[in-house]
């Protein structure tokens, strides 16, 4: 491939964002655009947006605008960038961005960028003229004309299932990204078979919902997550396999099954519940109480028993009282979750919850928030103190942020740094670990001759 333009992607969001901003480079590079890490003099950049809580626009427009210098120089020199806005800011906001930024000269939603060419060859030339919204949402899938993915490293993220269909009051995932969609099984493998041949290790199924996982095998048999989870095991080469975003509607039996045989899933397991009181997981609309929450997490670990769990919540949903956020707290507390994430609710246009009219005053929800964090954080450190000690197969994903150190993951997907030869970069390596600061772990290399000053070279010859 001759690559004789510069492409400067900035993703925001979600880990399909991730893959989507991967994709898009991939469609882009036959057409001689290659990624690079500043946008300085970018030919073209594509700012990748999320819009899942408050803000997101205006984080957008303040990057447009400190872009804008840089096309700015660019056009007075003589030269050309091309300004593109994608994903869900692109889908929910699309012709106010025109409006708004008449610098932007692409605005695409998550499911069209496949006709990134085309938009391109319309928008190029031409300065500000021939600008472009294209927030469709095609008939036929954009995966049916993708083309093969570049190497994504020692892990790697596979979109199995797109959009959602469940509508929690407060959310716009159903809006930007549309309707639940699932690739065919036989796609799923053919990609999950290229990457481990571009040297992944992991993959990580991706979606939205990826547990409402529903697609189609050739003999023309409807697949769930579980039975794919076990095809996609079977391929050679892939040493561990994980997925994300979860609902815990959709866990099945199949899917509880596939924790309890398949050796490749790691143990460890995103499944967001938003809150711990039943009142508000009701007007949340999540369609499931607490306690069935409390039901899945044992029966998952019944299947496999040093399974941890991280989640989602939400503070200061209208209407939460105390009470509900004592219930919370509960939970929090009753599952002892190894992470999670937690946000302040923010109303987000078009959806149900922006109409309620009860809303928390935002130094509760700030008090709230502060409780859950201190309270996760506890369960964080206990659980990484309590791996301290331990010899765990780390795969290390890159250069850690100090000199001679490489940064990995754990199979509880734990951050760790580890002083090692770079040459073992995707690749699991035994390591002892040997500390912990609460949100990450450091350890030493386990080799079978074990001094300290030739740790490093003896794992690499043994190799
Ligand atoms: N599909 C996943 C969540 C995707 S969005 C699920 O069903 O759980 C990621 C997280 O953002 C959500 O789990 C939620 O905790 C948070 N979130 C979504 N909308 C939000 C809003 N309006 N305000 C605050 N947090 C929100
Ligand atoms: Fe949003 Fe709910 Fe769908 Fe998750 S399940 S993406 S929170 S609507
Ligand atoms: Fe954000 Fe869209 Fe993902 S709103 S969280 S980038 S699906």
């Amino acid at each position: 491939m001759k690559f004789n333009k510069k492409l400067y992607i900035k993703t925001w969001g979600c880990q399909m964002n991730v893959y989507d901003s991967s994709r898009m480079a991939d469609i882009l590079a036959p057409l001689g655009y290659m990624t690079v890490e500043e946008p300085d003099d970018a030919d073209m950049i594509i700012l990748n947006t999320c819009h899942i809580r408050e803000k997101a626009t205006d984080k957008v427009f303040s990057e447009i605008g400190r872009l804008k210098i840089h096309k700015d120089k660019k056009v007075e020199a003589g030269g050309s960038m091309l300004m593109a806005v994608a994903g869900c800011v692109a889908q929910a906001e699309g012709d106010f961005i025109m409006k708004r930024a008449p610098t932007v000269d692409m605005i695409f939603g998550p499911q069209t960028y496949h006709e990134l060419p085309e938009m391109v060859a319309k928008a190029t030339g031409a300065y500000g003229e021939n600008r472009i919204v294209n927030t469709e949402f095609p008939e036929k899938t954009k995966f049916d004309f993708l083309p093969e993915e570049q190497n994504q490293g020692a892990s790697a993220f596979l979109s199995i299932q797109e959009g959602c269909d469940k509508f929690c009051t407060f959310c716009v995932v159903p809006y930007t990204r549309g309707a639940e969609y699932s690739r065919p099984v036989d796609k799923i493998v053919d990609e999950a078979k290229r990457l481990v041949d571009n040297g992944s290790k992991e993959i990580t199924l991706l979606g939205q919902n990826v547990n409402a996982y529903h697609g189609e095998n050739v003999d023309g048999k409807t697949w769930g997550l579980g039975r794919l989870i076990e095809a996609v095991a079977e391929i050679d080469g892939i040493e561990q396999i994980r997925y994300t975003t979860s609902h815990p509607r959709d866990v099945d039996q199949e899917l509880i099954d596939a924790h309890r045989d398949v050796q490749k899933l790691m143990p460890f397991l995103h499944l967001p519940v938003q809150s711990g009181s039943d009142k508000m997981l009701k007007v949340m609309n999540r369609k499931h109480t607490a306690d069935r929450y409390r039901e899945i997490i044992a029966d998952l670990k019944k299947a496999r028993p040093d399974l941890v769990f991280s989640s989602d919540f939400i503070v200061g949903f209208p209407g939460e009282t105390d009470q509900d956020h004592e219930d919370t707290m509960q939970l929090i507390r009753d599952v002892k979750f190894a992470s999670a994430y937690s946000f302040k609710y923010s109303a987000r246009p078009g959806t149900p919850a922006a109409n309620m009219t009860n809303l928390v005053r935002e130094d509760v929800k700030t008090v709230r928030l502060t409780q859950i964090q201190e309270l996760i954080g506890e369960f964080q450190a206990e659980f990484n103190a309590d791996t301290v000690g331990k010899t765990l197969p780390i795969l290390f994903e890159r250069k850690g942020k100090k000199e001679g150190q490489l940064q990995g993951r754990s199979p509880f997907y734990q951050a760790i740094n580890v002083p090692a030869n770079e040459r073992l970069i995707g690749q699991i390596v035994d390591v002892h670990v040997t500390d912990s600061t609460g949100h990450a772990l450091t350890g030493e290399v386990v080799t079978a001759v074990s001094t300290s000053e030739n740790l490093t070279e003896n794992i690499v010859k043994s190799a």
